[in-house]
């Protein structure tokens, strides 16, 4: 044990509702005064201000990331029969959006150094039946935009973002979120930008897109009760909307600190059993996760929980090798670079409110390892 230092868990929300406390519950009385339970001004204002953070024309809110997902593919025309690319190395939900349309989700290693959606190996990947290349913002840190939309353009298909993971990262100085089609966001609690519940949201510079997603997350309709196509209940609460505006002044100064984070832990940790996420020039991250890769996981988790560090684990099983797709006949062996990370990886503890001491803590225990 290298010193009496309190448990560092990998993300702590609690220290941060102190810090907004008195806002949340002032809004919170104010939504429910106002009865402006679901969407509303609320939702209306967090819309505007996110699409303006982000940098697109539009942002709409949902009621979370995965039917973000969803919605992007209803509006691109995605259905049965129709595929998706997807990187194997994301969370699940990326696939989801897929496979809640009808469409069959098709896997992609990923880049061996920086662990996003390989561009290499998403050609040998597309047939006549893919329609969407869904890149994902992994750990907070763009994917190779460019050169996956120059693929999506030479085979006639179109890009989204899945940006659950980046609110407010940059790819060659521009935040992620306008870069595709459309980007779908998450703002799970735990999340860069997180809401105190379920919420998730979609960008998008194309007025067709937003329009269409705007009614059907809405039953379909944009003059109430007159429903033109099957729709959706997919609105963001009022008070999602609300809280998540209050957070949204925020969330440069939390990504900022996060970044700190990331550098000192980028600096500081020397051990070469340690291996780190490869970073790009033209990627600035945001590091919702520091996920870093060691050879002997479970020896190396069992000395950080004895000193106090308690980290995560995202994600254990990359999407080819999940049972919810044994259907689609994907092997161990597939994907090697997906499952390498799936087998050795870990999340370092990483959230806005550690101090200077619980970094150099975990530093120093990783060092001594
Ligand atoms: C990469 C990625 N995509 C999609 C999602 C789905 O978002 P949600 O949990 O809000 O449905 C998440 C969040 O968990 C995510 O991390």
């Amino acid at each position: 044990m290298l010193s009496t230092i309190a448990k560092i868990p990998c993300l702590d929300l609690k220290k941060q509702y102190a810090q907004i406390k008195d806002e949340v519950l002032k809004v919170t009385e104010e939504v429910f005064e106002s009865n402006a339970f679901s969407g509303g001004p609320y939702v209306d204002a967090f819309e505007q201000h996110f699409a303006d953070y982000c940098g697109t024309q539009y942002a709409m809110g949902v009621n979370n990331g995965t039917t973000a997902l969803q919605l992007a593919m209803l509006a691109l025309g995605v259905g049965p029969g129709d595929e998706v690319i997807i990187p194997a190395n994301t969370f699940i939900a990326t696939a989801w959006g897929a496979s809640h349309v009808g469409a069959t989700p098709v896997f992609v290693d990923c880049d061996p150094d920086t662990w996003e959606i390989d561009p290499a190996q998403i050609e040998c990947r597309i047939t006549e039946r893919t329609k969407v290349i869904a890149g994902v913002h992994l750990y907070g840190q763009p994917f190779d935009v460019q050169a996956v939309k120059a693929i999506a353009d030479r085979f006639g298909l179109k890009m989204i973002e899945d940006a659950a993971q980046a609110h407010g990262a940059r790819y060659n100085g521009t935040r992620v979120g306008g870069f595709g089609e459309m980007a779908c966001f998450s703002f799970y609690p735990g999340k860069n930008l997180g809401a105190y519940g379920e919420a998730g949201g979609m960008t998008t510079n194309d007025k067709a897109y937003y329009d269409h997603v705007r009614s059907l997350r809405n039953h379909g309709c944009q003059v109430r009760y007159y429903h033109d196509e099957v729709g959706y209940n997919m609105r963001m609460d009022g008070l999602q909307g609300a809280i998540l505006d209050i957070k949204l002044r925020y969330l440069d100064a939390w990504n900022g600190r996060r970044q700190e984070i990331a550098k000192a832990y980028q600096q500081g940790i020397t051990n070469p059993a340690v291996k780190m996420q490869k970073q790009p020039e033209w990627a600035e991250s945001v590091y919702h996760l520091f996920v870093v890769t060691v050879e002997n996981r479970d020896d190396f988790m069992t000395y950080l929980n004895e000193n106090n560090v308690f980290p995560g684990l995202h994600y254990p099983v990359p999407c080819h090798l999940q049972k919810a797709y044994h259907n689609l006949s994907y092997h161990r062996g597939d994907f090697p670079h997906s499952e390498y990370l799936a087998d050795h990886c870990l999340s370092l503890p990483m959230f806005a409110e550690l101090t200077d001491e619980e970094v150099q803590h975990v530093i120093n225990v990783i060092n001594k390892y």
